[in-house]
């Protein structure tokens, strides 16, 4: 009887991502106390096609004022400034980043260049931390592929997602014979595989863009 009542619990929705295995063990062990300032030479260095595309990215996420975002794994925040603009005064930003420097960074980022509109979220590998129905978009930038818990991930995201809201994904294309060797070894997965895991967890492609050489965009709405 215990072992049907046990079987129950982990054929319920929540809980059967609770038992995900680890899919990316050490990848973030570089962001477990980063320093900014050398993160940002990494991140914000010419040649690195979201940092000179970050215009064209921003302009094709297509924010408005007023709307509540988030920028998943924000990093050295230079996207979650960009969205801090773009949603203005009466809306807001979560930057949100396991890596508790990134956040403060993020935050303190977009305040000099006068946004207070940002919210600071330290998340984990088990969820995003923001509360239920309270975003319009959330964004990741080369993060997904960062992800240790993606389907655990990815269900709070959706909770975290307004019925209309929308998610899009930028990420490494990651084709054998084409890809650089470090993307071959770093990125866990490729397109076709991300896109079959995100629509596994509930969410509809809408969109696909091809702008850019070595990354794709994916705009995904909840099913
Ligand atoms: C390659 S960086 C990308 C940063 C930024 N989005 C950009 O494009 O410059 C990956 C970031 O994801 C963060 N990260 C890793 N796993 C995460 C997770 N599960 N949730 C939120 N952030 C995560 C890391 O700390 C790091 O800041």
């Amino acid at each position: 009887m215990l072992g049907i009542v046990v079987f129950a619990a982990l054929l319920w929705g929540g809980v059967a991502t609770a038992a995900e295995q680890n899919v990316n063990p050490r990848i973030n062990r570089n962001y477990q106390n980063p320093d900014v300032g050398q993160w940002v030479g990494v991140f914000e260095r010419d040649g690195r096609e979201v940092w000179d595309r970050r215009f064209d990215i921003l302009d094709r996420l297509r924010l408005a004022p007023g709307q509540s975002v988030a920028d998943v794994g924000a990093g050295t925040g230079f996207f979650t400034a960009l969205m801090a603009s773009a949603v203005g005064s009466t809306g807001t930003v979560y930057a949100v980043d396991i890596a508790r420097n990134f956040v403060e960074a993020s935050v303190r980022r977009a305040a000099e260049q006068g946004f207070d509109n940002v919210v600071g979220i330290v998340n984990s590998q088990q969820g995003v931390g923001l509360d239920d129905a309270s975003v319009d978009l959330v964004f990741i930038s080369d993060t997904y592929h960062h992800f240790e818990y993606p389907l655990t991930t990815l269900a709070s995201i959706r909770a975290a997602l307004r019925p209309d809201g929308e998610m899009v994904i930028i990420d490494f294309k990651r084709e054998p014979g084409i890809s650089s060797p470090w993307v071959l070894g770093h990125v866990r997965a490729g397109e076709a595989r991300v896109r079959a895991e995100i629509e596994s967890a509930g969410f509809e492609l809408v969109e696909r863009l091809d702008f850019m050489q070595t990354q794709y965009y994916l705009r995904f709405r909840r099913r």
